[in-house]
């Protein structure tokens, strides 16, 4: 049994749909949660200033003690986990994986759309390990930046939101996948206008549940869970003030935390 917390971070709000599942694969979890509000996004930077970043947050996570941490973000997961794992000696668990395995599960066709930040298609680090798991796969991706303003700005559902989603994802329905993975973790959050744009026939992966799946078994089977009877507690940090981050964890959690704000070039 071990009852410190687990640390996720993203770039924003986007790793909150992590939070979510994580909330609900593993309720007497504590969790705290750095957004990195005043670097976003990442999607757009190079690999060696998003690892710089993801450093300087495990470094803060690790002065609250964290037991692991999840990088609730496909850019620094896609870009920066072989190095942090490589400096710091706490298990670090990504996103990519998992959605990799969601995506192996979900096509029947083989041919599966990837959608991110221009950074994680930029990697292609979905489309290596999914064609390393089965060469038949035809892989698909799409950078669709302007998702993460969008979530971030909270317009998920209004028509600009709409006419980006058609304008991005034109081209992969055309393509004719019939799997597409939000490879983004901000994009969970226009699931429903994504959702909309595809049709019924193209399922959408989400790989927040897979990630907190797999983090749940490496706790069991470590002898790392919190067994404590009381639900986790919950605290939020960012480097910046965001007046969006309560709306959108009301939004994605259900519930409105306000966060702390802190300096992480500090770390
Ligand atoms: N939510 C992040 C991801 O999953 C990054 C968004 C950004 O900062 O560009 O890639």
């Amino acid at each position: 049994m071990d009852n410190r917390p687990i640390g996720v971070f993203d770039s924003g709000v986007g790793g909150l749909t992590v939070v979510k599942q994580v909330m609900k694969a593993l309720p007497n979890e504590d969790i705290v949660y750095f957004g990195d509000t005043a670097r976003l996004p990442y999607g757009s930077k190079s690999k060696e200033a998003v690892t710089r970043f993801s450093s300087q947050i495990v470094r803060f996570l690790l002065t609250k003690n964290v037991k692991a941490i999840i990088i609730a973000c496909n850019t620094a997961s896609s870009n920066s986990l072989d190095t942090l794992r490589k400096e710091f000696s706490l298990p670090i668990f990504g996103v990519v994986v998992p959605g990799v395995e969601e995506a192996l599960r979900s096509t029947k066709n083989k041919r599966v759309g990837i959608i991110g930040t221009a950074a994680t298609v930029r990697s292609n680090a979905y489309q290596q390990l999914i064609c390393q798991a089965d060469p038949e796969i035809q892989v698909f991706s799409k950078a669709c930046p302007l998702f993460v303003s969008l979530v971030e700005e909270g317009w998920t559902e209004n028509e600009i939101a709409h006419l980006t989603a058609q304008q991005y994802l034109k081209e992969l329905i055309e393509e004719g996948i019939d799997s597409l993975v939000l490879g983004c973790t901000h994009y969970p959050l226009l699931k429903r206008c994504i959702g909309e744009t595809v049709g019924d026939a193209i399922r959408l992966v989400d790989p927040a549940k897979a990630t907190a799946r797999q983090v749940w078994n490496y706790l069991r089977e470590n002898a790392l869970l919190n067994e404590t009877e009381k639900p986790g507690d919950r605290v939020f940090y960012v480097s910046d003030a965001t007046d969006k981050f309560e709306f959108l964890c009301q939004r994605a959690l259900k519930k409105s935390y306000e966060p702390e704000i802190i300096d992480i070039e500090k770390y």
